[in-house]
């Protein structure tokens, strides 16, 4: 998705956003009209960004056509723009395509930094914390227990976990969101996720974007973008079906977002709506989105890292076994957990799934580094390039777990300010305490109860490269998930 937005951002720029040619940044060459856009064009644009930052160092800018990107590469710059500097780089660009997704603007991470767009994730953000302290910890409890079941059911044959995962992510959403939960084979589900993949999808890809860059363009036929209105008119049926089942119930169950959203529009001063109902639809849409690839893809990196490093696993099978003496983990117990905290920090800081986070704007003239930035210039915080920095992280493309364990034990835990695969600042993730618990709780209990193994048949471990497209996903590969000893809860 972040991939994606780039890319339609990246050609949008051509249109909507003014040009700064005047930084003094480094950056490679650009060309007449194309700029850097040939640059842009690799199929890992998170590691080519990466190693262009060995050059040009870390702060460059890009040029597309008449456009400049800053891409920032180390936590120490990116923290200065998106938390010290929070103010001056909280807004996002704006496209034509981006517009149309995003039900014209009105969702949390597309919407541009606005009155309006403050007092959404205002009540988002509200409303997901009162949600989330009344019931979170049970309703993922809940799923990864299913998820054990589903597994058990698997009885020690090969099998890709990623779409259990899927699941398991998305009904954490779905329950907190409208209390509902569903089985793997609901149809409703199934439709559900193929249209948001659907729309993410379509949208990055260069059928969609030259909409943005060339205007002209819109008045031609397009089957792409006609498939992807397609699916958006689809997408608002499904969540305007939900909102509507919810208002229609008579004992409405107040504790879940949607209702808490509703309640928070009854709310508003008469004087000053802000909020409407599509406000409440996108943010749903918002939670959905960021709720389950995000959390799905990191399992599945973690399982993969975890067969690439059986010891890491059984290191953390032994401290679950001493520290929980047989019962399944609370959230709480963590500070306890220092191992598998290390292994849960390790797999964020090198498969960072959003690792470009979501390109920001500057909305007024500031400067990163020292380094003038006008307005409206597109900063792309390379979360990826600053989870990989030599200087901070001692042979960073190494899966080393133990780098975040103090010595004579203890975890550094994930606050350690150069981990940022949240994001910070005014856009810091909406989901990032809902994700932590997930990541934490999911692996724990995973762990816990399975020993996961390279099957038999695999002549090779998974491949650790990833596909860069909505997130950074890991090639799909197989796993055996044979159960530990019974031991007694
Ligand atoms: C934004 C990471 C899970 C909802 C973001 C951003 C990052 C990120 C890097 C962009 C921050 C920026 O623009 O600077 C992650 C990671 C996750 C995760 C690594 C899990 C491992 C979730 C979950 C939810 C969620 C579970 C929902 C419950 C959102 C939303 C935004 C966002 C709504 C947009 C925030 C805004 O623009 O103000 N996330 N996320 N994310 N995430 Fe997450």
């Amino acid at each position: 998705m972040v991939l994606n937005w780039i890319s339609v951002y990246i050609h949008s720029l051509f249109i909507f956003l003014p040009c700064s040619s005047s930084l003094s940044l480094p950056g490679p060459t650009s060309y007449f009209l194309i700029g850097n856009m040939m640059e842009l064009k690799n199929d890992h644009l998170p590691i080519h960004l990466t190693n262009l930052a060995q050059r040009y160092g870390s702060i460059y800018r890009l040029k597309c056509g008449t456009t400049t990107m800053v891409v920032l590469n180390t936590s120490e710059v990116i923290r200065e723009a998106l938390v010290k500097k929070w103010s001056d780089f909280a807004g996002r660009p704006i496209s034509y395509t981006g517009n149309i997704v995003s039900g014209g603007g009105c969702n949390i991470s597309l919407g541009d930094y606005t009155e309006k767009w403050r007092a959404q994730r205002r009540l988002v953000h509200s409303s997901l914390q009162r949600c989330c302290k009344k019931s979170l910890h049970d309703v993922i409890e809940r799923q990864a227990l299913h998820l054990l079941k589903v597994l058990m059911g698997y009885k020690g044959h090969a099998v890709d976990l990623s779409e259990d995962f899927t699941v398991a992510a998305s009904n954490v959403i779905t329950t907190l969101a409208f209390g509902i939960e569903y089985d793997k084979s609901s149809s409703e589900l199934q439709e559900l996720h193929r249209c948001l993949n659907e729309i993410v999808a379509l949208w990055g890809s260069s059928w969609i974007s030259a909409l943005d860059s060339f205007p002209l363009l819109r008045k031609l036929p397009n089957p792409v973008f006609a498939r992807l209105l397609k699916e958006v008119v689809r997408r608002d049926k499904i969540i305007t079906r939900l909102l509507n089942n919810y208002k229609s119930q008579d004992e409405k169950n107040q504790d879940v977002i949607t209702g808490s959203l509703l309640q928070g529009l009854d709310n508003q001063n008469t004087g000053d709506k802000l909020l409407t109902d599509i406000h409440v639809h996108m943010a749903t849409v918002d939670l959905l989105i960021g709720g389950t690839e995000t959390s799905a893809a990191w399992l599945d990196w973690m399982v993969a890292f975890l067969l690439h490093r059986p010891e890491v696993q059984e290191r953390v099978y032994e401290e679950l076994c001493t520290v929980l003496e047989g019962r399944y983990p609370k959230y709480s117990d963590r500070h306890r957990l220092p191992v598998l905290c290390s292994l849960i920090s390790e797999v964020l800081r090198l498969r960072p799934v959003a690792p470009l986070a979501v390109p920001h704007r500057a909305i007024r003239d500031s400067s990163i580094a020292g380094y003038f930035i006008p307005k409206n210039t597109v900063i792309i915080p390379n979360l990826f390039g600053a989870h990989h920095d030599p200087e901070v992280w001692p042979d960073p493309y190494s899966f080393k777990p133990e780098r975040f364990l103090k010595e004579g034990g203890g975890s550094r835990g994930s606050s350690t300010r150069d981990l940022i695969p949240f994001g910070g600042g005014a856009r810091l993730c909406l989901g990032e305490s809902v994700a932590k618990m997930e990541l934490f709780l999911f692996s724990a209990y995973l762990l816990r109860d399975f020993q996961l193994l390279l099957p038999e048949s695999e002549t090779s471990l998974p491949d650790l490269r990833g596909v860069a497209s909505v997130v950074l996903k890991i090639k799909s590969y197989k796993v055996v998930a044979r159960p530990r000893p019974v031991t007694n809860p």
